[in-house]
């Protein structure tokens, strides 16, 4: 797979709830290594679809293909082939550092000294090395966070899709997490994250901008901010954000005058 492959396709996926479609007809392509910012304002639609990317739910149509597989065909092969860090956190708060790691190395069949090895990286790395034998909930919340990074990354997946990581957690910690994120990819994961935090959306390779359950927009940064000829990320987000009735002066066609496809 060289560089320009496409780590994850999405076409025309759909997700509906009964009557209420909340992913309609996403179209986009992630390459590999990259760093995809999935961005929209809370019930826009984001982890239904990252739930559907990683395996554990199925489209209403359409198909996604990541690492190779066909996600509602291949849930299985999809998940030994990612990381996923929830929105809520998710490692278990009764055990040590050192038994999270693991515990879920060993459910992606990694041997006891490859988990040994694993787990020293990422203790020496986040500076975390005097919390091996503390439960996790003797440890603030940032601190898990990276934690909880450090963990879905364990197998060195192919993609690791990480739903608003740094929600919640301190500038500073924020911070940290981003370098992580970009150590990474730097090893060949493509990061898939999605934030509210338009400050994030500008680390990122190429977002797309998500408003109820349509994608509005999808390009660089600094494409779509030319594009919308304003300065910051949240400017983008806040012309997209707008609902039907309360169109751009000028426009009224929703559908056409929001629609921008950028590289
Ligand atoms: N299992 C479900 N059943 C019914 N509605 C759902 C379900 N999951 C999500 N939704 C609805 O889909 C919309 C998008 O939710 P979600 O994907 O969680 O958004 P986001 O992650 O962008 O905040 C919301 O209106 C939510 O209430
Ligand atoms: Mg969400």
């Amino acid at each position: 797979m060289n560089k320009n492959d496409h780590i994850i396709e999405v076409r025309d996926l759909v997700k509906r709830f009964g009557s209420f479609t909340a992913n309609d007809h996403l179209n986009f392509t992630v390459s590999k290594g990259e760093i995809f910012g999935f961005l929209g304002a809370n019930g826009a639609g984001k982890t239904t679809a990252i739930k559907i990317l990683s395996g554990l739910s199925k489209p209403t149509s359409g198909v996604a293909i990541v690492a190779g597989f066909d996600v509602a065909k291949y849930p299985n092969k999809v998940k030994k082939n990612i990381g996923y860090m929830s929105q809520h956190f998710s490692l278990y708060d009764d055990m040590t550092v050192k038994e999270n790691f693991r515990f879920y190395g060993g459910i992606f069949g990694l041997s006891r000294k490859s988990i040994r090895e694993k787990t020293e990286y990422y203790l020496e790395k986040l500076k975390m090395q005097n919390f091996r034998n503390m439960l996790l909930k003797q440890i603030p919340l940032g601190w898990k966070q990276k934690l909880a990074f450090s963990v879905a990354n364990i197998h060195e997946p192919a993609v690791v899709f990480l739903d608003e990581p740094t929600g919640g957690v301190d500038p500073i910690t924020r911070r940290q997490f981003w370098e992580l994120i970009y150590d990474s990819a730097d090893k060949g994961t493509t990061v898939f994250v999605t934030t509210h935090y338009m400050d994030e959306a500008e680390y990122c390779e190429r977002v797309s901008i998500m408003s109820e359950g349509r994608i509005e927009a999808i390009g660089s940064p600094g494409k779509l901010k030319e594009e919308f000829g304003v300065n910051t990320m949240d400017e983008v987000f806040v012309q997209i954000a707008r609902t039907p009735l309360d169109p751009p002066i000028g426009g009224t066609d929703r559908g056409n005058s929001f629609k921008k496809q950028v590289n």
